[in-house]
């Protein structure tokens, strides 16, 4: 499948609170990761950025060591770009960059949705599928139009799936890690009516979020976190599907985060069993940030377009999906 089959390829991850490193090299060797647990103040990015450095060497070292390889035997080195948080993000990629500097190693940057896509594909062996990636910041329905070139079919107008779901979970006071907690409180509620928009193949969730906060003053809530989410995975299931009969793609992967969700995944494999295609979901360990999926889609890309320059690859905090192609050709 890959013309470079055989490389070595070490990757690192470490946009927002986790710093992955996994080894890929004709299937997963390692994927290690920590990740930060937050302080009352939540993420602070000076903070991530510290904890980062603080244990790079080791979880690098059981990378290494659970793929039975040193960094001497590394051909290719995978960096995940951005999006991201400043501070932590640069930490990943200066690291890279030492690590190839120092031991004379080729190099590439990864955009991270992208390696949240691959990685699905190939733990699920779907082929071109229409993507639902929901994440923390970020609802994009997606579909490949040319190798590595996405076209944003739909999206969030306002704020990501997750950040609705962790916002609104920190209102109500609840524990974090939120998405877990709040999909095992939706398992006792009950159904209120709460605001649904869509337009077109677009989603907004504010007022969505909104009305859920106005509704724990007069519901109980379990009540209110079960349609909260109900209807949020109503209003991105819906845009999926309307996508989909555009795009006529013959499978839907969803990714990301908030993919984690058990309700979310059944109610896209009943629309895509609807529509007669393949529905799938890649393990959690990789819909959470890792690096083996940095390694892996970096020598997807490494086959493509070769490796990058050194010098030219910097920390993009901003790098959405649809800006590959100005980053890579
Ligand atoms: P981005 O990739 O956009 O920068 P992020 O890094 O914040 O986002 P991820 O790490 O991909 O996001 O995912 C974290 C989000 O997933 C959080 O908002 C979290 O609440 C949500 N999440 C995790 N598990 C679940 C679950 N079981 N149900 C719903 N949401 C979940
Ligand atoms: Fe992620």
């Amino acid at each position: 499948m890959h013309r470079n089959r055989d490389l070595n390829v070490l990757g690192i991850e470490s946009t927002a609170h986790t710093l992955g490193i996994g080894v890929f090299s004709k299937n997963i060797k390692s994927n290690e990761l920590d990740m930060f647990k937050p302080s009352q103040r939540g993420f602070i990015p000076r903070e991530l950025a510290d904890h980062h450095a603080n244990i790079f060497a080791d979880v690098l070292d059981r990378a290494l060591n659970k793929a039975n390889i040193t960094l001497k035997d590394v051909d290719l080195i995978a960096v995940s770009q951005g999006p991201g948080i400043g501070a932590p993000l640069s930490f990943g990629v200066s690291m890279a960059k030492f690590l190839a500097k120092l031991y004379k190693k080729e190099i590439v940057g990864v955009n991270h949705p992208l390696a949240h896509i691959k990685i699905g594909e190939y733990d699920t062996g779907l082929k071109h599928p229409l993507v639902v990636y929901v994440s923390g910041g970020n609802t994009q329905i997606l579909y490949e139009t040319k190798p590595f070139i996405y076209k944003i079919m739909g999206e969030t107008l306002d704020m990501g799936i997750g950040n609705l779901f962790d916002s609104f979970a920190r209102k109500a006071g609840l524990e974090k890690p939120h998405g877990s907690e709040l999909e095992k409180i939706a398992k006792k509620g009950k159904y209120i009516e709460l605001p649904y928009y869509v337009k077109g193949m677009n989603i907004s969730y504010s007022g969505l979020y909104t009305a859920a906060i106005k509704a724990l003053k007069a519901h109980p809530l379990e009540d209110v976190v079960y349609s909260l989410m109900e209807t949020a995975f109503a209003m991105t299931v819906e845009v999926a599907e309307r996508a989909l009969h555009v795009v006529k793609a013959k499978a839907v992967l969803v990714c990301g985060g908030v993919a984690q969700n058990k309700r979310l995944q059944q109610m896209l494999k009943e629309m895509a069993e609807e529509n007669g295609i393949e529905f799938g979901v890649a393990r959690d360990e990789f819909n959470r940030d890792n690096g083996a999926m940095i390694a892996y889609t970096g020598l997807l890309q490494y086959d493509i377009f070769g490796p990058m320059d050194i010098n030219t690859l910097i920390p993009l905090p901003n790098y959405r999906i649809d800006k590959i192609k100005d980053v890579l050709m």
